[in-house]
């Protein structure tokens, strides 16, 4: 299977959304990656719906919705009216996240579940197996271009070892500081799914970065 590249909306220019969703839906993106925060969980506020209904109605590629927000569960029925793909909640967000996952596969999306940069990847042991994917941050959420934190490699790597003994199927997804020196590194670790923001759109060819890391 080849690498699955996400481009992060969050880098995009706002006040020429239309153009930026026309190179990515004439990219070779797989999905878009869409960050909603709300300024609770993490601190800032990026996106809402009356913008992401917008980036829905313009996007021929599935949407690959972040949620960086508390209670994520009042919410999953819009993101399902709104036709996204897949919907990543954090685990830190989640009391009850057995039950969140299950409610957003009944919606009919995929369920991806995040990790901050210090949870460990131990605490999926017993959810492992009901997810579509998981995504692991490679920084601290809440921004684009920030710098990679090094210890991800090792936690992809115990992330790929814990899906293989489990018999899981979740794909890996990586978000934050992900670049032409760390994608590499990051897929012979076992990340399946690149997250890219800064790097994608501060690039003078974005399309031909975003084919750079397909071909990873
Ligand atoms: C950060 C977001 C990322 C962000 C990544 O909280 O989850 O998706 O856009 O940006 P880069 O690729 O610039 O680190
Ligand atoms: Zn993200």
């Amino acid at each position: 299977m080849s690498t699955i590249v996400s481009p992060s909306l969050l880098s995009a220019d706002f006040g020429n959304l239309d153009r930026d969703i026309e190179m990515l839906n004439s990219s070779k993106a797989d999905w878009i990656h869409l960050d909603v925060m709300d300024g609770v969980f993490v601190p800032n506020i990026s996106l809402g719906f009356p913008v992401m209904q917008a980036v829905a109605a313009k996007s021929v590629k599935p949407l690959d919705v972040h949620l960086m927000i508390v209670n994520p569960e009042k919410f999953i029925d819009r993101f399902a009216k709104m036709g996204v793909y897949m919907l990543n909640v954090h685990y830190e967000a989640c009391t009850h996240l057995h039950k969140v996952i299950h409610e957003i596969k009944e919606k009919g999306m995929k369920a991806a579940v995040t990790l901050n940069p210090s949870t460990p990847v131990c605490v999926l042991e017993d959810i492992v197996n009901d997810v579509d994917m998981v995504l692991l941050m490679t920084v601290n959420p809440g921004f684009g271009g920030q710098k990679f934190i090094e210890h991800s490699i090792e936690k992809v790597a115990r992330l790929r070892r814990l899906i293989q003994e489990t018999g899981s199927e979740a794909l890996i997804e990586v978000d934050g500081g992900v670049n032409q020196e760390t994608a590499p590194r990051l897929v012979s670790a076992g990340a399946n799914v690149l997250v890219a923001g800064n790097s994608v759109f501060n690039s003078p060819d974005p399309k031909s970065i975003i084919e750079r890391f397909k071909q990873l």
